[in-house]
């Protein structure tokens, strides 16, 4: 493959100087805090309408509103809004799952058209970080998006767009107060997820009403669900955190065990339940958004990628293999066993961690969530077909930038290990 092809992070040069310095020694990069205004409940589509009344002249009221097939059902709830501040709207509800620069492209292209000043994205992660993406090619359109530097590179975004708006239709994913987006490189056969992360894509305003998750079904609250506990347990564990961070991620630990499962089983009838979820999901995501999530993200893009899998689900499923993983080499994962009500008394670790993981995998389970692969039905892989594209699915997962910062020093050869033993739930003992 040519050097123009990869992204920053699969420059060997790149992977070699993370590796040396280790996970904290590089944490000083990784510690400014970041997020978008955040409105919650009911009132706060109206108070981010008097917000953009008072701060946007007449002829900048354009928003374009990015949505996909499905939510955009949901425009008409913003747009009712915008009519009452003479807002001129457009709906484009071209965002698709994956986010392939294709569509990417033609967001720009609609943009191009359109000049909005405001976007609002509608959606799960899809949506968002497809906005993300747009926002970079509209204003930025030399921009290559494979090698933007987080951390040191500005970009100068927000000269054509003065607000992005997140609108999350899920909970789970954290996109609305992230610096990252996940999108695929279609060139390349097959294809591949890629990162892409700036601290000039979070949204400017995150809107959490209730209202745009109270119907979502039990399948998809349980993955994004899942989605947001391996953000705040993998980000917790992965020895990254801050005390700022970690009172976050310790926080929708609590929660997500707390509220999800009361979310999966009632979903619009428990709105308490639905709204607890929306800022775990939240915290979350601000948790791993300003450290990194754990290895069960690189794991699980890779798998879901090939095996056509859901991001929550998969990045679920490798939860427990990625702190299994990392046992070796940190004890913060000690600080979860009262949220999973386990005693130390008279323990050894190894009996305490035993008994921590049992507790996660029985709590994955409570809400029909797999622990392995060959648990999976959505969908069904056969064993042969798993095991034959280990090979693929270690590369890409080496190749993520998630293993860059894992805190133990991870390659190819201890992932396909990792692949192996998830499929029967094998405990890592290497
Ligand atoms: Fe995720």
């Amino acid at each position: 493959m040519s050097q123009e092809k990869l992204t920053w992070y699969e420059a060997q040069v790149v992977k070699d100087m993370f590796s040396t310095m280790g996970g904290r020694a590089v944490r000083g990069v990784m510690s400014n805090y970041f997020s978008s205004r955040i409105y919650t409940g009911k009132l706060g589509l109206i108070q981010i309408t008097n917000y953009l009344e008072a701060m946007l002249e007449p002829e900048e009221r354009r928003a374009l509103i990015i949505c996909d097939d499905f939510t955009q059902k949901f425009a008409k709830k913003i747009t009712d809004y915008l009519d009452t501040i003479n807002m001129e709207w457009k709906v484009w509800p071209g965002a698709i799952p994956e986010v392939p620069i294709e569509t990417i492209e033609e967001g720009a292209r609609v943009c191009e058209e359109f000049k909005p000043r405001v976007i609002f994205g509608i959606g799960g992660g899809s949506v968002m970080d497809t906005v993300k993406m747009v926002l970079i090619k509209y204003e930025k359109p030399e921009e290559n998006l494979l090698m933007i530097l987080p951390f040191f590179g500005s970009l100068g975004l927000r000269k054509k767009v003065k607000f992005w708006i997140a609108v999350p239709t899920t909970s789970g994913t954290g996109s609305e107060v992230t610096q990252a987006a996940v999108i695929t490189d279609t060139s390349r056969k097959p294809p591949k997820k890629i990162e892409v992360l700036s601290d000039e894509i979070f949204s400017d305003i995150t809107l959490l009403d209730p209202y745009f998750v109270k119907d979502m079904p039990p399948f998809l609250t349980m993955a994004t669900g899942l989605d947001a506990l391996a953000h705040a347990l993998g980000a917790y564990v992965s020895n990254w955190g801050t005390p700022f961070i970690d009172a976050l991620n310790l926080k929708a630990i609590e929660e997500t065990i707390k509220y999800l499962p009361r979310a999966v089983k009632f979903g619009a009838r428990d709105m308490e339940a639905r709204s607890h979820m929306q800022m775990a999901s939240l915290m979350a995501g601000i948790g791993f958004g300003n450290t990194t999530t754990g290895i069960d993200h690189s794991l699980g893009h890779s798998f879901g990628k090939i095996f056509g899998v859901h991001h929550g689900l998969s990045v679920g499923l490798f939860l427990p293999y990625s702190i299994e993983f990392q046992y070796k080499v940190t004890d913060r994962w000690k600080d979860l066993l009262p949220l999973f009500k386990i005693k130390p008394e008279n323990k050894s670790r190894d009996q305490l961690f035993m008994e921590f993981i049992e507790a996660l995998k029985d709590f994955i389970r409570s809400i029909d969530g797999p622990t392995c692969v060959q648990e999976l039905t959505r969908p069904k892989i056969e064993k042969e077909e798993y095991m034959s594209k280990l090979d693929l699915a270690a590369e890409y997962a080496n190749d993520d930038a998630v293993s860059l910062t894992s805190y133990r020093p991870i390659n190819k050869e201890l992932y396909k290990k990792i692949y192996e033993y998830a499929w029967d739930g094998k405990f890592i003992d290497f």
